[in-house]
């Protein structure tokens, strides 16, 4: 698709009702010689869940474009303003790889991998947050709406709310965050807990999320606490307020359940299991190549299986898609070379002319092409170490209108705090444990099986992406507007 024009860019700043402020476009672009936009919309909940409301409300969109030195002015697609922030090279290493992906990430993961505290890489955090504050400061109208999203840009709210304090500013946290014993090792904590508080509203996954951060501003700061309330201006009664509250992402589970009843995608579901030699059972795992969706344990567990005789290794066969991610920074590298080094060996013991233990693909896939993966999988494994929701286990129960299908999920996923007890919870620590849930996953008898899925269904069909972002932005425009006079 090409540039639809961006006539608004030259209307000047300062036009739109409501700005989202994201690391990331909703769509991947280049500029051609002649100067005019090439995009192609990336695959992503945020942006089907924000793009009614964007539409709705004359929406501006503040992101990076994934490459380094790529400039342009704001333009316009799928009914949205695009307005791109530019990343330098040392930028992307530092702000992104490092402090973003080897700094934070880790550490909010409950330090799965050890997480790198660099000086320089702060700085870069700074310098570049600064830069998305004035790009969405110089977007919003008066009195506008700014929401801004994930653990990249935790210092936007406070540089946004001392540039502009006219603008409502909702913040969502799309990570875990964790409990204070872990966060104080951060060297620059406070300063993250004062970014956030420039927030009206800081919304997270789940309830222990949002307790985590408030034990966090009592502990770490000099600001008063009441419940989920945060007092700011050291607790004068005209003082604003920081309200600290649950908002459980989803995903489109209309999309999924309409894609998933297409004949095509079922046929091609059919087929899949048919390329895969017809095995009684199929498992699959879907996740982004990342150290925290506990991938190894998964494939271990699965392994010893096998070695156990438990599941008959010539009839079952593993599917795992594993998206490349973060293709840069070590513990990413690591961990490719150790789960390639596990397939390996798992497929050299147990696979056959004919027949993988364990199909790994390096890829992403389109949607229709996962919904097609879903249907064919008897069992769905998803066992992260930690994990914020996990869509993966909502796109699953989403595609399986057939009632097939069982969902061995991780305690440690914010998914786990919405679905229980319809899927089979595991530790994926506890690896024996673990053994025994996705043998009983694989035989589990199919009423079973309907009835536990029905539930899933219940609960996930009901509570869509865009119910989420409306109710966070209903409880953001609630709130009382106290500063209006800029
Ligand atoms: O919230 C986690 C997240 O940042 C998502 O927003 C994103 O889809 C995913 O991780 C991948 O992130 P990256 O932009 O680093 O590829």
């Amino acid at each position: 698709m090409t540039d639809q024009g961006s006539a608004r860019s030259s209307e000047g700043s300062g036009d739109y009702d409501l700005v989202v402020v994201a690391n990331r476009l909703p769509v991947d672009f280049s500029v051609g010689a002649d100067g005019e936009v090439d995009w192609q919309r990336s695959p992503g909940g945020l942006v089907s869940a924000l793009e009614p409301v964007m539409q709705e409300n004359d929406g501006a969109w503040v992101g990076w474009s994934g490459a380094p030195e790529l400039a342009h002015e704001p333009f316009e697609a799928d009914g949205m303003m695009l307005v791109p922030v530019t990343l330098s090279a040392s930028e992307i290493r530092k702000y992104y790889e490092g402090f973003s992906n080897d700094t934070l990430w880790p550490l909010y993961h409950d330090v799965i991998a050890p997480p790198a505290y660099h000086r320089q890489w702060w700085e870069a955090y700074r310098r570049v947050n600064q830069r998305f504050a004035e790009a969405a400061a110089a977007q919003a109208s008066r009195g506008g709406v700014v929401w801004v999203h994930d653990y990249q840009l935790q210092l936007v709210p406070k540089m946004l709310r001392d540039l502009r304090p006219d603008l409502r500013i909702g913040f969502f946290d799309h990570i875990p965050f964790p409990p204070v014993e872990l966060f104080q090792q951060l060297p620059w904590r406070r300063s993250i807990l004062e970014g956030l508080l420039g927030a009206d509203l800081v919304g997270f996954q789940r309830g222990g999320d949002a307790s985590n951060f408030v034990r966090a501003v009592r502990r770490l700061t000099d600001h008063p606490t009441r419940g989920s309330v945060v007092s700011m201006d050291d607790g004068d009664a005209q003082g604003r307020r920081v309200r600290a509250a649950a908002f459980p992402i989803s995903i489109d589970t209309q999309r999924f359940d309409d894609l998933a009843r297409n004949p095509d995608v079922q046929a091609r579901a059919r087929e899949v299991r048919a390329d895969l030699g017809d095995p009684d059972v199929v498992m699959l795992g879907v996740d982004r190549l990342d150290y925290t969706k506990g991938i190894r344990h998964r494939i271990k567990a699965y392994g010893e299986i096998l070695q156990d005789g438990r599941i008959d290794a010539e009839h079952t066969t593993l599917v795992q898609v594993a998206s490349p991610s973060r293709e840069n920074v070590g513990a990413y590298q690591e961990l490719r070379e150790h789960v390639e080094g596990l397939v390996g060996r798992l497929n050299g013991e147990f696979g056959e002319i004919g027949h993988s233990a364990i199909h790994y693909l390096h890829h992403s896939y389109p949607p229709e092409e996962m919904a097609a993966l879903y249907l064919a999988a008897d069992v769905m494994l998803v066992t992260s170490l930690r994990d914020g929701m996990n869509l993966v286990a909502k796109e699953y129960i989403a595609a399986r209108s057939d009632l097939g299908g069982v969902l061995v999920l991780s305690e440690f996923t914010g998914a786990a705090d919405e679905l229980a007890p319809g899927p089979l919870l595991v530790n994926p620590h506890d690896i024996d444990g673990m053994k025994d849930t996705i043998v009983a996953a694989a035989h589990m008898d199919p009423k079973e099986k309907r009835r536990r899925m029905r539930r899933l269904r219940r609960k996930v069909m009901g509570d869509d992406v865009a119910k989420w972002s409306k109710s966070f932005l209903g409880v953001l425009t609630a709130m009382p507007s106290r500063d209006t006079h800029v």
